[in-house]
Protein backbone atom coordinates (compact mmCIF):
# COMPACT_ATOMS: atom_id res chain seq x y z
CA UNK A 1 0.00 0.00 0.00
CA UNK A 2 1.12 3.05 -0.52
CA UNK A 3 -0.05 6.43 0.30
CA UNK A 4 -0.93 9.51 -2.38
CA UNK A 5 -2.10 12.44 -0.83
CA UNK A 6 -3.63 15.49 -3.27
CA UNK A 7 -6.20 18.36 -3.56
CA UNK A 8 -9.30 17.26 -5.60
CA UNK A 9 -10.93 20.05 -6.69
CA UNK A 10 -10.30 22.35 -3.55
CA UNK A 11 -10.51 19.00 -1.21
CA UNK A 12 -7.72 17.24 0.38
CA UNK A 13 -7.65 13.42 -0.34
CA UNK A 14 -5.15 11.24 1.08
CA UNK A 15 -5.59 7.54 -0.56
CA UNK A 16 -3.67 4.85 0.30
CA UNK A 17 -5.57 2.09 -0.94
CA UNK A 18 -5.35 2.13 -4.45
CA UNK A 19 -2.94 0.78 -7.11
CA UNK A 20 0.01 2.49 -8.01
CA UNK A 21 -1.09 2.33 -12.02
CA UNK A 22 -4.91 3.04 -11.12
CA UNK A 23 -5.59 6.36 -13.90
CA UNK A 24 -6.95 9.39 -11.99
CA UNK A 25 -9.94 8.75 -14.61
CA UNK A 26 -10.94 5.71 -13.47
CA UNK A 27 -10.28 6.97 -10.00
CA UNK A 28 -12.70 9.90 -10.41
CA UNK A 29 -15.51 8.21 -12.12
CA UNK A 30 -15.52 5.02 -10.71
CA UNK A 31 -14.55 5.82 -7.38
CA UNK A 32 -14.92 9.68 -6.53
CA UNK A 33 -18.40 9.88 -8.29
CA UNK A 34 -17.21 12.60 -10.46
CA UNK A 35 -18.13 11.57 -13.85
CA UNK A 36 -18.45 14.77 -15.86
CA UNK A 37 -14.69 14.01 -16.27
CA UNK A 38 -15.24 11.25 -20.13
CA UNK A 39 -13.49 8.68 -21.29
CA UNK A 40 -13.32 8.74 -24.93
CA UNK A 41 -10.34 7.24 -26.05
CA UNK A 42 -8.49 6.42 -23.42
CA UNK A 43 -5.23 6.32 -24.97
CA UNK A 44 -4.25 10.38 -24.48
CA UNK A 45 -5.69 11.27 -27.95
CA UNK A 46 -9.33 13.02 -27.42
CA UNK A 47 -8.97 15.40 -24.41
CA UNK A 48 -12.34 14.13 -23.05
CA UNK A 49 -10.81 12.94 -19.77
CA UNK A 50 -8.69 16.76 -19.30
CA UNK A 51 -7.99 18.11 -16.07
CA UNK A 52 -6.51 20.87 -14.75
CA UNK A 53 -3.18 19.72 -12.31
CA UNK A 54 -1.24 22.81 -10.35
CA UNK A 55 1.72 22.35 -8.88
CA UNK A 56 4.91 24.81 -8.09
CA UNK A 57 5.08 25.09 -11.83
CA UNK A 58 1.28 26.51 -12.55
CA UNK A 59 -1.46 25.08 -14.06
CA UNK A 60 -1.21 22.32 -16.69
CA UNK A 61 -3.71 20.29 -18.71
CA UNK A 62 -3.18 16.69 -18.54
CA UNK A 63 -4.71 13.73 -19.60
CA UNK A 64 -6.64 11.47 -16.84
CA UNK A 65 -6.80 8.81 -18.93
CA UNK A 66 -2.89 8.41 -19.00
CA UNK A 67 -2.21 9.73 -15.66
CA UNK A 68 -1.43 7.62 -12.94
CA UNK A 69 -2.36 8.71 -9.13
CA UNK A 70 0.93 8.67 -7.60
CA UNK A 71 1.34 11.04 -9.84
CA UNK A 72 -0.34 13.42 -8.08
CA UNK A 73 1.01 13.04 -5.19
CA UNK A 74 1.92 17.00 -3.83
CA UNK A 75 -0.41 18.54 -6.66
CA UNK A 76 -3.97 20.06 -6.79
CA UNK A 77 -6.44 18.41 -8.98
CA UNK A 78 -9.43 20.40 -10.64
CA UNK A 79 -12.40 18.44 -12.92
CA UNK A 80 -15.04 20.22 -14.86
CA UNK A 81 -16.90 19.70 -11.64
CA UNK A 82 -14.82 22.30 -10.04
CA UNK A 83 -14.23 24.91 -12.70
CA UNK A 84 -17.31 26.73 -11.73
CA UNK A 85 -17.53 28.50 -8.34
CA UNK A 86 -18.60 27.38 -4.98
CA UNK A 87 -21.95 28.85 -5.04
CA UNK A 88 -21.90 27.37 -9.04
CA UNK A 89 -21.03 30.76 -10.50
CA UNK A 90 -20.08 30.03 -13.73
CA UNK A 91 -16.45 29.98 -15.05
CA UNK A 92 -16.12 32.80 -17.69
CA UNK A 93 -14.94 30.26 -20.54
CA UNK A 94 -18.69 28.61 -19.45
CA UNK A 95 -20.75 31.76 -20.23
CA UNK A 96 -18.43 31.99 -23.28
CA UNK A 97 -19.29 28.90 -24.24
CA UNK A 98 -23.40 29.50 -23.98
CA UNK A 99 -22.68 32.55 -25.54
CA UNK A 100 -20.96 31.39 -28.71
CA UNK A 101 -23.00 27.99 -29.07
CA UNK A 102 -19.97 25.94 -27.96
CA UNK A 103 -21.70 22.99 -27.51
CA UNK A 104 -23.72 20.06 -29.39
CA UNK A 105 -23.69 16.52 -28.13
CA UNK A 106 -21.72 17.93 -25.65
CA UNK A 107 -19.73 14.82 -24.60
CA UNK A 108 -16.21 16.88 -25.64
CA UNK A 109 -17.37 19.77 -23.83
CA UNK A 110 -15.98 19.12 -20.24
CA UNK A 111 -12.90 18.42 -21.85
CA UNK A 112 -12.73 21.72 -23.28
CA UNK A 113 -13.57 23.83 -20.86
CA UNK A 114 -11.07 22.72 -18.33
CA UNK A 115 -8.52 23.43 -20.96
CA UNK A 116 -10.24 26.79 -21.60
CA UNK A 117 -9.71 27.36 -18.25
CA UNK A 118 -6.38 26.44 -17.88
CA UNK A 119 -5.50 27.98 -20.70
CA UNK A 120 -7.53 31.18 -19.22
CA UNK A 121 -5.20 30.67 -15.79
CA UNK A 122 -2.09 30.58 -17.80
CA UNK A 123 -2.92 33.83 -20.08
CA UNK A 124 -2.20 31.63 -22.79
CA UNK A 125 -4.55 33.17 -26.35
CA UNK A 126 -2.81 30.46 -28.78
CA UNK A 127 -6.28 28.85 -28.79
CA UNK A 128 -5.73 26.67 -31.96
CA UNK A 129 -2.30 25.56 -30.36
CA UNK A 130 -4.01 24.83 -26.90
CA UNK A 131 -6.73 23.03 -27.65
CA UNK A 132 -5.54 21.00 -30.38
CA UNK A 133 -5.70 18.29 -28.18
CA UNK A 134 -9.24 18.39 -27.64
CA UNK A 135 -11.10 16.69 -30.17
CA UNK A 136 -14.94 17.99 -31.07
CA UNK A 137 -16.61 15.67 -33.79
CA UNK A 138 -19.80 18.20 -33.92
CA UNK A 139 -19.87 21.27 -32.83
CA UNK A 140 -16.71 22.36 -35.11
CA UNK A 141 -13.68 24.83 -33.50
CA UNK A 142 -15.02 28.21 -34.81
CA UNK A 143 -17.55 28.45 -31.98
CA UNK A 144 -15.27 27.26 -29.42
CA UNK A 145 -12.62 29.73 -30.20
CA UNK A 146 -14.46 32.14 -30.42
CA UNK A 147 -15.62 31.52 -26.83
CA UNK A 148 -12.22 30.83 -25.83
CA UNK A 149 -10.97 34.29 -27.05
CA UNK A 150 -14.01 36.27 -25.69
CA UNK A 151 -13.22 35.12 -22.39
CA UNK A 152 -9.23 36.10 -22.44
CA UNK A 153 -10.30 39.34 -20.35
CA UNK A 154 -11.89 38.23 -17.73
CA UNK A 155 -10.55 38.06 -14.57
CA UNK A 156 -9.47 34.50 -13.02
CA UNK A 157 -11.89 33.74 -10.86
CA UNK A 158 -10.66 33.68 -7.39
CA UNK A 159 -11.23 29.50 -7.24
CA UNK A 160 -8.91 29.20 -9.49
CA UNK A 161 -6.35 31.21 -8.22
CA UNK A 162 -6.70 29.90 -4.81
CA UNK A 163 -5.16 26.55 -6.29
CA UNK A 164 -1.80 28.26 -7.25
CA UNK A 165 -1.71 29.71 -3.33
CA UNK A 166 -1.45 26.42 -2.06
CA UNK A 167 1.70 25.30 -0.19
CA UNK A 168 1.96 22.07 -1.93
CA UNK A 169 4.71 20.84 0.27
CA UNK A 170 1.76 21.10 2.86
CA UNK A 171 -0.10 18.58 0.79
CA UNK A 172 2.21 15.97 0.64
CA UNK A 173 3.68 16.52 4.14
CA UNK A 174 4.67 13.16 6.09
CA UNK A 175 4.49 11.63 2.65
CA UNK A 176 8.37 12.29 1.12
CA UNK A 177 11.17 10.22 2.33
CA UNK A 178 15.05 10.89 1.33
CA UNK A 179 18.08 9.35 2.64
CA UNK A 180 21.19 11.31 1.10
CA UNK A 181 19.60 14.77 0.55
CA UNK A 182 19.87 15.07 4.31
CA UNK A 183 15.97 15.43 4.60
CA UNK A 184 13.44 13.11 6.55
CA UNK A 185 14.30 9.81 7.42
CA UNK A 186 11.21 7.32 6.49
CA UNK A 187 8.98 7.25 9.97
CA UNK A 188 7.38 4.12 8.89
CA UNK A 189 7.10 1.47 6.31
CA UNK A 190 4.55 2.92 4.34
CA UNK A 191 6.38 6.09 4.19
CA UNK A 192 9.16 4.03 3.54
CA UNK A 193 7.43 2.44 0.29
CA UNK A 194 6.11 5.46 -0.89
CA UNK A 195 10.12 6.85 -0.98
CA UNK A 196 10.65 4.01 -3.07
CA UNK A 197 7.69 4.38 -5.57
CA UNK A 198 8.06 8.42 -5.92
CA UNK A 199 11.83 9.11 -5.11
CA UNK A 200 12.40 12.71 -4.74
CA UNK A 201 16.63 13.08 -6.21
CA UNK A 202 18.62 11.24 -8.45
CA UNK A 203 20.82 9.70 -5.96
CA UNK A 204 17.93 8.32 -4.15
CA UNK A 205 16.83 7.04 -7.17
CA UNK A 206 20.46 5.69 -8.72
CA UNK A 207 20.72 3.52 -5.08
CA UNK A 208 17.20 2.15 -5.04
CA UNK A 209 17.71 1.54 -8.69
CA UNK A 210 20.80 -0.81 -8.36
CA UNK A 211 19.14 -2.87 -6.26
CA UNK A 212 15.66 -3.28 -8.24
CA UNK A 213 16.98 -3.58 -11.84
CA UNK A 214 13.71 -4.64 -12.76
CA UNK A 215 11.25 -1.73 -11.97
CA UNK A 216 9.29 0.23 -14.30
CA UNK A 217 10.73 3.66 -14.92
CA UNK A 218 7.62 5.86 -15.49
CA UNK A 219 8.15 9.50 -16.13
CA UNK A 220 5.05 11.30 -17.79
CA UNK A 221 3.62 8.10 -18.52
CA UNK A 222 2.64 8.91 -22.47
CA UNK A 223 3.83 5.90 -23.45
CA UNK A 224 3.72 3.29 -19.85
CA UNK A 225 -0.06 5.09 -19.48
CA UNK A 226 -0.90 2.91 -22.61
CA UNK A 227 0.43 -0.35 -21.70
CA UNK A 228 -2.01 -0.47 -18.91
CA UNK A 229 -4.85 1.00 -20.19
CA UNK A 230 -4.34 -0.68 -23.41
CA UNK A 231 -2.18 -3.75 -23.16
CA UNK A 232 -4.00 -4.52 -20.02
CA UNK A 233 -0.32 -5.11 -18.88
CA UNK A 234 0.83 -5.49 -15.17
CA UNK A 235 4.07 -3.29 -14.70
CA UNK A 236 6.29 -4.64 -12.01
CA UNK A 237 7.82 -2.72 -9.53
CA UNK A 238 6.38 0.54 -11.15
CA UNK A 239 8.55 3.54 -9.75
CA UNK A 240 7.75 7.47 -10.87
CA UNK A 241 10.49 10.00 -11.69
CA UNK A 242 8.31 12.75 -11.68
CA UNK A 243 9.51 14.25 -8.27
CA UNK A 244 13.23 14.17 -8.96
CA UNK A 245 13.39 17.85 -9.63
CA UNK A 246 16.70 17.42 -10.18
CA UNK A 247 16.60 16.10 -13.15
CA UNK A 248 13.37 19.12 -14.33
CA UNK A 249 16.55 21.61 -14.92
CA UNK A 250 17.93 23.15 -17.99
CA UNK A 251 21.29 24.92 -17.58
CA UNK A 252 23.24 26.93 -20.20
CA UNK A 253 27.04 26.38 -19.69
CA UNK A 254 30.31 26.63 -22.33
CA UNK A 255 27.62 27.05 -24.71
CA UNK A 256 25.63 23.80 -24.41
CA UNK A 257 21.95 23.67 -23.01
CA UNK A 258 22.16 20.73 -20.36
CA UNK A 259 18.77 19.48 -20.43
CA UNK A 260 17.55 16.78 -17.90
CA UNK A 261 15.51 13.80 -18.51
CA UNK A 262 12.83 14.95 -16.90
CA UNK A 263 11.88 18.24 -18.59
CA UNK A 264 9.00 18.31 -19.73
CA UNK A 265 8.18 18.53 -23.52
CA UNK A 266 6.32 21.64 -23.01
CA UNK A 267 9.23 23.20 -20.78
CA UNK A 268 11.80 22.01 -23.24
CA UNK A 269 9.68 24.17 -25.94
CA UNK A 270 9.69 27.21 -24.08
CA UNK A 271 13.58 26.63 -22.99
CA UNK A 272 14.97 26.31 -26.45
CA UNK A 273 12.38 29.00 -28.49
CA UNK A 274 15.37 31.64 -28.32
CA UNK A 275 17.65 28.90 -29.15
CA UNK A 276 16.27 26.76 -31.55
CA UNK A 277 13.13 28.06 -33.13
CA UNK A 278 12.90 25.60 -35.76
CA UNK A 279 13.28 22.68 -33.54
CA UNK A 280 10.45 24.80 -31.12
CA UNK A 281 8.18 24.58 -33.85
CA UNK A 282 8.64 20.73 -34.51
CA UNK A 283 8.10 20.52 -30.77
CA UNK A 284 4.75 22.50 -31.25
CA UNK A 285 3.37 19.61 -33.25
CA UNK A 286 4.50 16.55 -31.02
CA UNK A 287 1.28 15.67 -30.22
CA UNK A 288 -0.87 18.27 -27.65
CA UNK A 289 -0.49 20.36 -25.35
CA UNK A 290 -2.06 17.73 -22.73
CA UNK A 291 0.65 15.38 -23.75
CA UNK A 292 3.63 17.65 -24.05
CA UNK A 293 2.89 18.93 -20.34
CA UNK A 294 3.29 15.16 -19.41
CA UNK A 295 5.87 13.20 -21.78
CA UNK A 296 9.79 13.91 -20.71
CA UNK A 297 12.55 14.22 -23.43
CA UNK A 298 13.88 11.53 -21.58
CA UNK A 299 11.02 8.90 -21.83
CA UNK A 300 10.92 10.29 -25.57
CA UNK A 301 14.60 9.19 -26.21
CA UNK A 302 14.26 6.18 -23.83
CA UNK A 303 11.69 4.38 -25.49
CA UNK A 304 13.64 4.06 -28.40
CA UNK A 305 10.50 4.64 -30.97
CA UNK A 306 11.83 5.13 -34.24
CA UNK A 307 9.06 7.97 -35.03
CA UNK A 308 9.62 10.31 -31.93
CA UNK A 309 10.25 13.32 -32.53
CA UNK A 310 13.21 14.21 -30.32
CA UNK A 311 15.71 12.31 -31.70
CA UNK A 312 15.73 13.14 -35.02
CA UNK A 313 16.08 16.67 -34.00
CA UNK A 314 18.80 16.08 -30.96
CA UNK A 315 20.95 13.72 -33.58
CA UNK A 316 20.81 16.62 -35.74
CA UNK A 317 22.36 18.70 -33.36
CA UNK A 318 25.43 17.23 -32.22
CA UNK A 319 23.46 16.33 -28.71
CA UNK A 320 25.40 13.84 -25.92
CA UNK A 321 23.35 11.56 -24.09
CA UNK A 322 23.72 11.23 -20.26
CA UNK A 323 23.58 7.74 -19.00
CA UNK A 324 23.46 7.04 -15.04
CA UNK A 325 24.02 3.67 -13.47
CA UNK A 326 24.62 3.69 -9.40
CA UNK A 327 27.20 6.67 -9.24
CA UNK A 328 29.14 5.48 -12.54
CA UNK A 329 28.12 8.09 -14.78
CA UNK A 330 28.54 7.58 -19.00
CA UNK A 331 28.00 10.17 -22.09
CA UNK A 332 28.03 8.80 -25.58
CA UNK A 333 26.97 10.67 -28.53
CA UNK A 334 22.78 10.06 -28.67
CA UNK A 335 22.60 8.27 -32.02
CA UNK A 336 24.74 5.66 -30.55
CA UNK A 337 22.24 4.86 -28.05
CA UNK A 338 19.99 3.49 -30.71
CA UNK A 339 21.05 -0.03 -31.96
CA UNK A 340 18.28 -2.08 -33.53
CA UNK A 341 14.36 -1.74 -33.50
CA UNK A 342 13.56 -0.85 -29.81
CA UNK A 343 17.07 -1.68 -28.74
CA UNK A 344 18.88 0.64 -27.03
CA UNK A 345 22.47 0.79 -25.41
CA UNK A 346 21.22 0.90 -21.83
CA UNK A 347 22.21 -1.64 -18.86
CA UNK A 348 20.44 -3.00 -16.64
CA UNK A 349 19.73 -0.28 -13.52
CA UNK A 350 21.12 2.52 -16.26
CA UNK A 351 18.58 5.33 -16.80
CA UNK A 352 18.68 8.45 -18.96
CA UNK A 353 19.84 11.11 -16.56
CA UNK A 354 19.85 13.94 -19.80
CA UNK A 355 21.37 15.21 -22.90
CA UNK A 356 23.36 18.36 -23.82
CA UNK A 357 23.14 20.51 -26.88
CA UNK A 358 25.07 23.10 -28.48
CA UNK A 359 22.83 26.32 -27.35
CA UNK A 360 23.55 27.67 -31.03
CA UNK A 361 22.67 25.81 -34.36
CA UNK A 362 21.39 28.68 -36.59
CA UNK A 363 21.30 26.48 -39.61
CA UNK A 364 19.33 23.60 -37.81
CA UNK A 365 15.66 22.84 -39.56
CA UNK A 366 13.63 20.26 -38.29
CA UNK A 367 10.39 18.72 -40.82
CA UNK A 368 7.48 17.06 -39.68
CA UNK A 369 5.68 15.55 -42.67
CA UNK A 370 1.96 14.16 -40.88
CA UNK A 371 -1.12 13.26 -42.13
CA UNK A 372 -2.71 16.02 -40.25
CA UNK A 373 -1.25 18.94 -39.09
CA UNK A 374 -1.69 18.63 -35.03
CA UNK A 375 -1.28 16.43 -32.58
CA UNK A 376 -0.51 13.43 -35.31
CA UNK A 377 2.94 10.68 -35.22
CA UNK A 378 5.50 11.51 -38.01
CA UNK A 379 5.23 9.04 -40.84
CA UNK A 380 8.79 11.17 -41.63
CA UNK A 381 10.45 13.72 -39.25
CA UNK A 382 13.65 14.54 -41.07
CA UNK A 383 15.95 16.78 -39.43
CA UNK A 384 19.45 19.41 -40.95
CA UNK A 385 22.21 21.20 -39.79
CA UNK A 386 24.62 21.93 -41.98
CA UNK A 387 27.56 24.26 -41.37
CA UNK A 388 28.88 26.27 -45.28
CA UNK A 389 32.20 28.35 -45.05
CA UNK A 390 33.29 29.87 -48.20
CA UNK A 391 30.15 28.24 -49.94
CA UNK A 392 30.86 24.72 -49.67
CA UNK A 393 29.70 21.98 -47.19
CA UNK A 394 32.33 21.92 -43.88
CA UNK A 395 30.11 19.77 -41.63
CA UNK A 396 26.72 17.97 -42.33
CA UNK A 397 24.20 16.30 -39.81
CA UNK A 398 21.23 15.28 -40.80
CA UNK A 399 18.66 12.79 -39.01
CA UNK A 400 15.51 10.55 -39.58
CA UNK A 401 12.40 9.23 -37.87
CA UNK A 402 10.09 7.03 -39.84
CA UNK A 403 12.79 6.47 -41.85
CA UNK A 404 14.16 2.88 -40.55
CA UNK A 405 14.03 0.80 -37.19
CA UNK A 406 15.68 3.23 -35.01
CA UNK A 407 16.40 7.20 -35.66
CA UNK A 408 18.69 7.37 -37.93
CA UNK A 409 21.63 9.75 -39.36
CA UNK A 410 22.02 10.08 -43.09
CA UNK A 411 25.35 9.04 -43.79
CA UNK A 412 25.55 8.83 -46.92
CA UNK A 413 23.77 11.57 -47.97
CA UNK A 414 26.41 13.93 -45.48
CA UNK A 415 28.68 12.30 -47.71
CA UNK A 416 27.84 13.28 -50.69
CA UNK A 417 27.44 16.82 -49.78
CA UNK A 418 30.74 16.92 -47.82
CA UNK A 419 33.30 19.53 -49.34
CA UNK A 420 30.82 20.28 -52.28
CA UNK A 421 28.24 24.05 -52.84
CA UNK A 422 24.80 23.59 -52.48
CA UNK A 423 24.68 23.66 -56.69
CA UNK A 424 21.55 21.57 -58.57
CA UNK A 425 24.81 19.17 -59.06
CA UNK A 426 25.84 18.44 -56.00
CA UNK A 427 21.61 17.90 -54.59
CA UNK A 428 21.26 15.23 -57.19
CA UNK A 429 24.32 13.01 -56.41
CA UNK A 430 23.19 13.67 -52.58
CA UNK A 431 19.25 12.66 -53.05
CA UNK A 432 20.54 9.17 -54.69
CA UNK A 433 22.52 8.63 -51.73
CA UNK A 434 19.06 8.59 -49.36
CA UNK A 435 18.97 5.04 -50.82
CA UNK A 436 22.05 3.79 -49.05
CA UNK A 437 21.18 5.24 -45.86
CA UNK A 438 17.50 4.12 -45.90
CA UNK A 439 15.23 1.28 -46.63
CA UNK A 440 11.97 2.41 -45.26
CA UNK A 441 8.89 0.41 -44.32
CA UNK A 442 5.42 0.93 -45.94
CA UNK A 443 2.85 1.04 -42.74
CA UNK A 444 -0.30 2.85 -42.14
CA UNK A 445 1.24 6.47 -42.28
CA UNK A 446 3.19 6.46 -45.32
CA UNK A 447 4.43 3.94 -47.94
CA UNK A 448 8.01 2.98 -48.62
CA UNK A 449 8.49 4.87 -51.99
CA UNK A 450 6.45 8.19 -50.40
CA UNK A 451 8.73 7.97 -47.26
CA UNK A 452 12.05 7.89 -49.28
CA UNK A 453 10.52 10.54 -51.76
CA UNK A 454 9.69 12.87 -49.22
CA UNK A 455 13.01 12.29 -47.66
CA UNK A 456 14.77 13.65 -50.50
CA UNK A 457 12.75 16.26 -51.01
CA UNK A 458 13.15 17.63 -47.72
CA UNK A 459 16.54 17.69 -48.33
CA UNK A 460 15.57 20.08 -51.64
CA UNK A 461 13.59 22.25 -49.20
CA UNK A 462 16.47 22.66 -46.96
CA UNK A 463 18.50 23.92 -49.63
CA UNK A 464 15.55 26.65 -50.48
CA UNK A 465 15.39 26.99 -46.90
CA UNK A 466 18.66 28.26 -45.93
CA UNK A 467 18.86 30.29 -49.29
CA UNK A 468 16.03 32.49 -47.52
P1 LIG B 1 6.95 7.31 -20.16
O1 LIG B 1 5.71 6.88 -20.84
O2 LIG B 1 6.87 7.57 -18.72
O3 LIG B 1 8.12 6.27 -20.44
C1 LIG B 1 8.45 5.87 -21.76
C2 LIG B 1 9.59 4.83 -21.71
O4 LIG B 1 10.78 5.45 -21.27
C3 LIG B 1 9.35 3.69 -20.72
O5 LIG B 1 9.99 2.55 -21.21
C4 LIG B 1 10.04 4.18 -19.45
O6 LIG B 1 10.40 3.12 -18.60
C5 LIG B 1 11.24 4.87 -20.04
N1 LIG B 1 11.79 5.98 -19.28
C6 LIG B 1 11.19 7.14 -18.93
N2 LIG B 1 12.07 7.97 -18.36
C7 LIG B 1 13.26 7.32 -18.34
C8 LIG B 1 14.58 7.65 -17.88
N3 LIG B 1 14.86 8.84 -17.33
N4 LIG B 1 15.57 6.73 -18.05
C9 LIG B 1 15.32 5.54 -18.63
N5 LIG B 1 14.10 5.17 -19.06
C10 LIG B 1 13.09 6.05 -18.92
N6 LIG B 1 5.89 11.15 -29.39
C11 LIG B 1 6.48 11.91 -30.33
O7 LIG B 1 7.71 11.87 -30.42
N7 LIG B 1 5.77 12.74 -31.14
C12 LIG B 1 4.42 12.83 -31.08
O8 LIG B 1 3.80 13.60 -31.83
C13 LIG B 1 3.76 12.04 -30.11
N8 LIG B 1 2.42 12.06 -30.02
C14 LIG B 1 1.80 11.35 -29.04
C15 LIG B 1 0.42 11.46 -28.90
C16 LIG B 1 -0.23 10.78 -27.91
C17 LIG B 1 -1.71 10.91 -27.79
C18 LIG B 1 0.50 9.97 -26.99
C19 LIG B 1 -0.20 9.25 -25.88
C20 LIG B 1 1.88 9.85 -27.12
C21 LIG B 1 2.54 10.53 -28.16
N9 LIG B 1 3.92 10.42 -28.33
C22 LIG B 1 4.55 11.19 -29.28
C23 LIG B 1 4.71 9.48 -27.53
C24 LIG B 1 5.14 9.96 -26.14
O9 LIG B 1 4.57 11.19 -25.79
C25 LIG B 1 6.62 10.11 -26.03
O10 LIG B 1 7.34 8.96 -26.36
C26 LIG B 1 7.02 10.65 -24.65
O11 LIG B 1 8.06 11.55 -24.79
C27 LIG B 1 7.38 9.65 -23.64
O12 LIG B 1 7.76 10.36 -22.47
P2 LIG B 1 7.11 10.04 -21.07
O13 LIG B 1 7.79 10.90 -20.08
O14 LIG B 1 5.65 10.12 -21.13
O15 LIG B 1 7.60 8.53 -20.91
FE1 LIG C 1 -9.20 10.46 -24.78
FE2 LIG C 1 -8.23 10.61 -22.31
S1 LIG C 1 -10.05 9.68 -22.94
S2 LIG C 1 -7.52 11.61 -24.04
FE1 LIG D 1 -20.21 16.75 -29.76
FE2 LIG D 1 -18.00 18.20 -29.43
S1 LIG D 1 -20.05 18.81 -29.05
S2 LIG D 1 -18.16 16.10 -29.84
Amino acid sequence: MTEIAFLLNGTPLRLSDQPPTRTLLDYLRETAGLCGTKEGCNEGDCGACTVMVNDANGPKALNACILFLPQLHGKSVRTVEGISGPQGQLHPVQSEMIAHHGSQCGFCTPGFIVSMATNHANGRTDHDTTLAGNLCRCTGYAPIIRAATAAESAPIPDWITKDSEIPFAQISSGGEAAGRGGQTAPQNSSQKNFSALRPTNSDDFADWYLQNPDATLIAGATDVGLWVTKQLRDLPKPVFLGGITDLQQIERAGGQLHIGAGVTIAALREAIAPHHPSFAELLRRYASEQVRNAATIGGNIANGSPIGDGPPALIALGATLHLRRGDTLRAIPLEDFFLDYRKQDRRPSEFVAGISIPAQAPALRCYKITKRFDQDISAVCGCFNITLDAGRVTAARIAFGGMAGIPKRARAVETALLGQPLTPETLATARTAFAADFQPLSDMRASAAYRLTTAQNLLTRYVHDLAG
